[in-house]
């Protein structure tokens, strides 16, 4: 019975990979391939059923200058202020937003996964994860449905993961609680007033937009993404938001309290439990390492396509971090996003919102984590992600005295600028 649990697992993988391979197998009209050089015409969002030939022969394309779709993606991990930076696009009129649009392959591939759990389960996802952002952002949702379940009936569903963090699918057409003089609804609001989402609705408000941003928790690293970067078809800018490794502990052993329930026992109790499971942190770092050090060193594939931001920054001074957010995205910024900056970044602001909400004191909960972890576990984690806090700038404390000072700051000043 030695190799029974190697024969289960290869059975596990086996069973997703013919899934994927089916799911693939039905959709696989989705994408038109474009022969380059024509890419230009290929990321406006087409009908999926034009033949490629018909997308990609117009020669005089390649000289006139419309201005191009520009496809953005967040690129972060829970509880590094992700929910946020989001909101900078959605907010904004020209922008076409989903939240965490993979959570539908994570969980039709990887039912049981916890958050962030194996390497190996993790890198599974990764080809479809893959295929389903290059389709999205080819505005071709119906792709979704493949992992929706249930399965959609008619193009329409009422299962989209938090469909309500998206403005352009809680606003007039594709909410059809409103008409057109209405503003959009906020998340709640959206998930009771709204009925099910049109996806064919959903589909054309897409292509209204000029551009697209996407945020995402499950893509490990910048590498993963260099298939997209590298893709013609696409016009791919990956903003990474990276947060002090000890501000997500802190974070996620609030906000996920059975996850990260051992944490919260060794705050209390002063002992390090047995059973910890560091990988929970040591995962985040690895994985912010690995990025970061690809981001440094400046590889003609990640040129114009990668900036670093710091959540703590955008924290500190949003406004202009968004304008640093859109220089390079190379997007004129709105009025909407400047208001929604302004309304939701002052103090007190006391009503209740639910765990995922962005709307929140943001420079004051910056380090707040501060005051709330233990030394021990600062230390700990200080050992296991030196490195990534000395390439990101958080200066590390050597006593609970300096880390409870909150007179200074532990956040150097660190310009990371864009590779463009
Ligand atoms: C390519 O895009 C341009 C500008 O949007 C449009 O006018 C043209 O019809 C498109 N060409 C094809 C073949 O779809
Ligand atoms: C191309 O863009 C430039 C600068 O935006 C503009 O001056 C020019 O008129 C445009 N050309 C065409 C053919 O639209
Ligand atoms: C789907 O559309 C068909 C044809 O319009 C209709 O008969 C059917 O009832 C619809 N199914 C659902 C679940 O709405
Ligand atoms: C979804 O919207 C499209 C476009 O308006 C419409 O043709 C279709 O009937 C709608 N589908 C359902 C199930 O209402
Ligand atoms: C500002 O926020 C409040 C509370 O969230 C909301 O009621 C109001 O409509 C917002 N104003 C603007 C201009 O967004
Ligand atoms: C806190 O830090 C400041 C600046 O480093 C220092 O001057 C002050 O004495 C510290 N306070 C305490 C209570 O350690």
């Amino acid at each position: 019975m030695q190799c029974s649990w190697k024969a289960i697992i290869l059975l596990a993988l086996a069973s997703i990979a013919i899934q994927y391979t089916a799911i693939r197998t039905f959709t696989s009209k989705s994408f038109p391939m474009c022969p380059v050089p024509n890419p230009a015409n290929c990321s406006l969002g087409l009908d999926p059923t034009d033949s490629p030939d018909k997308l990609c022969e117009d020669n005089q394309l390649l000289t006139s200058n419309f201005s191009r779709k520009i496809h953005i993606l967040i690129l972060a991990t829970t509880r590094s202020g992700s929910s946020f930076l989001g909101q900078l696009f959605n907010q904004h009129s020209d922008v076409f937003y989903l939240f965490e649009p993979l959570y539908h392959v994570q969980y039709t591939l990887i039912p049981k996964m916890p958050q962030n759990k194996s390497p190996s389960d993790r890198r599974v996802m990764l080809g479809a994860s893959r295929d389903l952002l290059r389709s999205l952002y080819d505005c071709d949702l119906f792709f979704l449905e493949n992992y929706i379940k249930p399965q959609p009936v008619n193009h329409t569903t009422d299962k989209l993961f938090r469909r309500g963090a998206s403005k352009a699918l809680c606003s007039y057409p594709v909410c059809d609680a409103l008409g057109p003089t209405d503003i959009y609804l906020e998340e709640g609001d959206c998930a009771k007033k709204c009925n099910s989402l049109n996806l064919t609705l959903a589909t054309e408000a897409c292509k209204d937009h000029g551009h697209m941003a996407i945020k995402t928790v499950r893509v490990p690293e910048v590498n993963d993404l260099r298939a997209l970067i590298e893709d013609p078809r696409l016009n791919l800018k990956v903003i990474q938001l990276v947060r002090d490794p000890r501000g997500i502990l802190a974070s996620r052993s609030e906000t996920f309290r059975d996850t990260y329930r051992l944490w919260r026992i060794w705050r209390a109790t002063g002992r390090k439990p047995y059973n910890l499971d560091v990988s929970q942190l040591t995962m985040v770092c690895e994985d912010f390492i690995n990025s970061i050090s690809t981001g440094f060193s400046r590889p003609p594939w990640l040129k114009g396509r990668y900036m670093l931001l710091r959540y703590e920054d955008v924290a500190r001074n949003p406004m202009k971090k968004m304008e640093e957010i859109y220089d390079f995205v190379g997007i004129p910024s709105d009025g909407n996003v400047e208001r929604w900056i302004l309304n939701n970044t002052r103090g007190d602001l006391s009503s209740a919102r639910h765990k995922y909400g962005t709307v929140r004191n943001s420079a004051a909960t910056a380090e707040s984590w501060r005051l709330t972890l233990s030394y021990d576990i600062v230390e700990f984690t200080q050992n296991a992600c030196g490195d990534v806090l000395t390439q990101l700038g958080y200066k590390t404390v050597g006593s609970s005295q300096e880390l409870r000072n909150m007179t200074f700051s532990l956040i150097e000043d660190r310009a990371f600028t864009p590779f463009l």
